[in-house]
């Protein structure tokens, strides 16, 4: 099945997020992981929190928040890192899979974009640093809106923008809620289902479920 336009998650779906902390993990030391998860988790928690509260800062702010939260947490992790932390987001490694398989949709005459929840200089900075910036055609960041997904309105900058219907979009997130909000707003969805986690969300299910990006092409 081929698409008008691939449209990716970046967050654990194109960019690693545990990439920053594992960069560090030796001075952060045998807490890393759970730092790295509570920073996540605290992250998005505030995306949804804010959203719901009409109440926008940016995902960096968030993100700086979130990280404040998790050294809290984790009294064992030196809050002396929180520079090098920070600045580790601003570089994350891209899965592997993922420059061969957009060089190869984009091959096929599809355009591809990424739609986040990070501000536009997060995203840029991450897709200059991933060598992406050849492939991508549109960096999508929920900031003009003021919302957070799973807002419509956030899937909707995309249809908007490009003039298309939410059916000729096919959407690729890691993140379940991500892919229910917008399979909710029409958009072909696959769950890019990394890490084996359990389905939820089924009244919103997704069009497929990946292991990883590499046989998207496929599909
Ligand atoms: C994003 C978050 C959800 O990139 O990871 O939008």
């Amino acid at each position: 099945m081929s698409f008008a336009a691939y449209v990716f998650d970046a967050y654990g779906t194109l960019f690693d997020v545990h990439a920053a902390v594992r960069r560090h993990a030796d001075r952060v030391g045998p807490d890393a992981q759970s730092l790295s998860e509570i920073w996540r988790a605290k992250q998005l928690e505030y995306s949804w929190v804010r959203s719901l509260m009409g109440s926008y800062r940016d995902f960096w702010a968030l993100t700086e928040e979130a990280l404040d939260f998790a050294f809290a947490k984790v009294p064992g992790a030196d809050p002396a890192l929180r520079g090098d932390l920070l600045a580790a987001y601003w570089s994350l490694d891209c899965y592997p899979e993922v420059p061969s398989v957009l060089k190869s949709l984009k091959a096929s005459g599809a355009r591809l974009a990424i739609l986040s929840n990070g501000s536009p200089d997060m995203l840029e900075s991450a897709v200059r640093s991933a060598a992406l910036d050849g492939v991508i055609d549109g960096i999508f960041s929920v900031d003009p809106v003021r919302r957070f997904k799973t807002d419509p309105a956030v899937y909707d900058l995309v249809t908007t923008a490009w003039r298309l219907y939410p059916g000729a979009v096919s959407f690729q997130s890691s993140n379940r809620w991500d892919i229910a909000g917008a399979s909710k707003f029409g958009f072909h969805t696959v769950w890019v289902n990394r890490s084996g986690q359990p389905d939820e969300y089924r009244d919103h299910p997704p069009s497929a479920i990946l292991p990883s990006l590499e046989t998207l092409r496929r599909l």
